[in-house]
This record gives structure tokens, sequence and C-alpha cells, in this order.
């Protein structure tokens, strides 16, 4: 029995790394904190992203309040399918039965992607789309190898080769190291880098709006703590003081 938990315990991360298609993940600069990132991702994702996706637990006046914009520009610049509301999620029209026809997989919704994935894998995920002819989109990806998912940020990331070392725990295997830009994009390297980290922010508070009222609640504990503490301290003194 011990054994056996042993060898459940030992195989996690390599499940963890299994689902990663064994490349490394970069760390994702994100700052859910950060309205301007946010804003900046809410925007990549209903331009880039809803085509397919959704984020259907997620509701246009939520995320009105939460990012600080005006209801009424949500409404005339991320409200991009006709006869929906503010007050609508953000359900997409693509029907799921097609989706699987056109690319052998349904995109996911993605309101609990960041969860369920972890940031940095989305953070590399988006980055690592390279060409391969031998798929049916043309390209691959490192971090979910045989992707269904076309590239659809190569207008601003460019296109990509990968470079293959031979893995140094086997021989015979090629494993992808890095990548060689092949076409750029509109924007640089660090520009696009920029743009896919607040994507992933953006996926990330979707994920957990509430994150962003904890952090608030947070710091009114903490400064309620350190108040209590003024007034209790003094207060303990001087009841005390008799007794010493
Ligand atoms: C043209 C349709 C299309 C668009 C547009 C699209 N995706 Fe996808 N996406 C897919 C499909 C199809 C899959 C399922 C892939 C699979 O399972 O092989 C997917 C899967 C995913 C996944 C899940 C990966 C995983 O590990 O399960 C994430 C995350 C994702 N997409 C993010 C995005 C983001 C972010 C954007 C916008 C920048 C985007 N997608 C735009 C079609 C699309």
């Amino acid at each position: 029995m011990k054994k056996l938990l042993m060898t459940l315990f030992l195989s996690v991360p390599c499940l963890a790394y299994a689902a990663g298609g064994g490349y490394h993940l970069d760390h994702a600069p994100i700052d859910v904190t950060d309205k301007n990132s946010l804003q900046r991702g809410a925007k990549l994702f209903v331009n880039y992203c809803m085509g397919c996706h959704s984020a259907q637990f997620e509701r246009y006046n939520r995320l009105a309040r939460d990012l600080g914009l005006p209801e009424k520009l949500v409404q005339e610049n991320l409200i991009l399918t006709a006869g929906t509301k503010i007050g609508d999620t953000m359900k997409i029209a693509m029907p799921t039965n097609q989706a699987k026809e056109w690319f052998g997989a349904a995109p996911p919704d993605l309101s609990v992607i960041a969860r369920a994935r972890g940031t940095d894998y989305l953070y590399t995920y988006l980055r690592t789309f390279y060409l391969d002819d031998s798929r049916p989109w043309g390209v691959n990806n490192a971090a979910f190898p045989s992707v269904g998912m076309p590239h659809v940020l190569w207008q601003l990331q460019g296109w990509q080769k990968p470079i293959y070392e031979t893995d140094p725990h086997d021989a015979n295997r090629q494993v992808i190291t890095g990548f060689e830009l092949v076409q750029p994009g509109s924007m640089t390297v660090p520009e696009f880098d920029r743009a896919a980290a607040d994507l992933v922010n953006f996926l990330s508070y979707v994920a957990e709006p509430i994150q962003l009222e904890r952090k608030r609640v947070g710091i009114w504990v903490l400064l309620y703590l350190v108040l209590c503490f003024a007034v209790f301290y003094p207060l303990k003194k001087e009841y005390w003081k008799d007794v010493h």
C-alpha cells in the first residue's frame, strides 16, 4: 500500500509534465490588479478568440465594473455580436458539433481554463505555435503537440520555425528548445510577449473574478488588524500594570 501511494505521489509531476507536451513552461508575467493589462487582454480576447471560444461564466456588465470601464464603452467596443446586451454572458454563436467537424476538437469554453491548465501553460501555449506542414492548419504547438487550434495570432506574432536539439536524456530523440522567426508579424517579440501576457492575465481574472475583490478586502483586513493592535496593546499594558 505504501509503495502504491508512493508511486502515485511520485507520478503526479510527470502527469503535469505530460500535459505540457514536455516543452518547458515560461513563467507568465501577469498581475490581475493591473487594470490596463486586463483591458488590453479583454480587447484581444473578444477580437481574436471569441470567434471560437466563449467565456460563459462572465457577464459583460461584470467585466465593465471589474475592469473599470463604462458600460457604454464595453457595449460599443467589446460586444461584437449583434443583439448581445450588456447583461449577457460572453457566449458565442458557433455550434459545438460543427466546430468539432472543422477542427477535430471542439474549442473549449475558456471561463476556467486558467485554473484548469495554469497561467504558465497558457502563456507558453499562446507563444509556441510553429510551422508544421504535416498538420491540417500548417501549425503545431510546443506546449500542446498535435493541437487542433490554428495559429490565430499570426498577424501579430508572425510565423516561427522550431529549433531542435538532441534530448540530453535520450540520444535518439529531438526536442524543441526554441524558435526562429521566419516571417515577422506586426509586433516585435517583446510586444507579442506582452500581448500574450495580457491575454493570460485576462483569462486568469475571468477564471476567478473574485480574486480582485479578495485582494482589496485583504488589505482592509490587515489594516484592521494593525488598528486593533494599536488599541489593544496599550490597553493590555494598562490592565496588567498593577499585576506585575
Ligand atoms: C478558429 C477557431 C479558434 C480561435 C479563433 C481560437 N481558438 Fe483556441 N482552440 C480552438 C480549438 C479547435 C481548440 C481545441 C484544440 C484541441 O483540443 O486540439 C482550442 C483550444 C484552446 C485552448 C485549450 C488548450 C488546452 O490545453 O486544452 C486554449 C487555452 C485556447 N484555445 C485559447 C485560445 C485563445 C486565448 C484564443 C484567442 C487568442 C483562441 N484560443 C482562439 C480553436 C480556436
